[in-house]
């Protein structure tokens, strides 16, 4: 998550996020064959920037006997969700952890090629890990509440960086946007772990959204719980996408077609395919696609 290592500054309010230049415009045309190429997309008034670019990602574990990413390039558009799927250990958490610099905290790892979010270069020597981090927030597969109450798992992130706003405001509005106030408004400062599975997942969110993150990544968020709290976690993604742009690790196909608009299917390292969501599950391009949307391998 986000806040793992929030040692530094007063960052809390989005508008400290500086919003930066667009420097790098895709020049390949990979989010459409038919058109030019743009050399700045931003000129043009119908092209949408792309949240997060991904350009020729190579990543190695082992100090480079395992090599996890292979020229990875992609755009993941601004407030929409994107699913990652693909076979267990084709690279899914590697390409999701890339995007906040979390693998950074795995030894013996390198990483090649660059990672831009609005157009800053998250790899770039003055950018600090931990504004990436505060800035694309983390949710993970089992829910990991603090041993704290509600109320002080929403607030630790804000706490930690000395936030004078109005902590109450702050809560409420974290556990509004991960719709969790309802149902935990009156044990505000009982145990976290006194909630569900599914509400405690929730709770995460609430946490990684209380930083005011612009990017949320969710490495199978669900994949834990029940087929209710599924549906209450799918409902929440559906709905943060208009303030957010999500990243989704799932293996599960029908969440992917339910809740996302993009989705990219990697295989062995590489990105063999990436296409919006109906499109890639009715009308695969690449028929490894097919075999592992049609369930014939995986
Ligand atoms: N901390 C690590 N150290 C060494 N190798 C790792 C590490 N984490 C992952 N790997 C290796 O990198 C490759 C990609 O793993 P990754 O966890 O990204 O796959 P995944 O698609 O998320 O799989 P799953 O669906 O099982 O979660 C695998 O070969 C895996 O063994
Ligand atoms: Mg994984």
């Amino acid at each position: 998550m986000s806040t793992d290592n929030p040692a530094d500054d007063a960052r809390l309010s989005p508008a400290s996020v500086d919003e930066p230049t667009f420097q790098n415009g895709r020049a390949d045309g990979a989010a459409d064959e038919d058109a030019p190429p743009v050399p700045n997309s931003k000129s043009s008034p119908s092209a949408v920037q792309p949240k997060v670019e991904i350009e020729d990602l190579d990543f190695w574990y082992d100090n480079g006997d395992t090599h996890a990413l292979q020229g990875i390039s992609m755009d993941i558009a601004p407030h929409q969700v994107t699913a990652l799927i693909g076979p267990s250990g084709c690279g899914k958490s590697t390409l999701l952890r890339c995007v906040n610099r979390m693998n950074e905290l795995i030894e013996n790892t390198v990483l090649e090629g660059g990672i831009h979010v609005d157009g800053q270069d998250i790899y770039a020597e003055d950018t600090d890990p931990v504004m990436v981090r505060r800035r694309v927030g983390m949710v993970f597969q089992e829910p990991n509440p603090f041993p704290k109450t509600i109320y002080k798992n929403v607030a630790w992130g804000a706490e930690v960086n000395g936030y004078t706003g109005d902590m109450d405001a702050l809560v409420e509005r974290s556990l509004r946007q991960a719709a969790l106030w309802d149902e935990v408004k009156d044990q505000l400062h009982s145990s976290a772990y006194n909630l569900s599975g599914g509400q405690q997942q929730r709770l995460c969110i609430a946490r990684t959204l209380a930083v005011h993150p612009d990017v949320v990544l969710m490495d199978e968020p669900a994949s834990a719980l029940d087929p209710i709290a599924t549906s209450k976690v799918e409902e929440t993604i559906t709905e943060l996408k208009q303030d957010y742009t999500i990243v989704i690790v799932t293996h599960n196909m029908q969440q992917a077609s339910r809740i996302s608009d993009e989705t990219a299917f990697l295989y062995m390292g590489r990105l063999v395919e990436m296409n919006p969501t109906d499109e890639l599950f009715t009308r695969p391009e690449k028929d490894r696609t097919e075999a592992y949307v049609t369930g014939r391998f995986g």
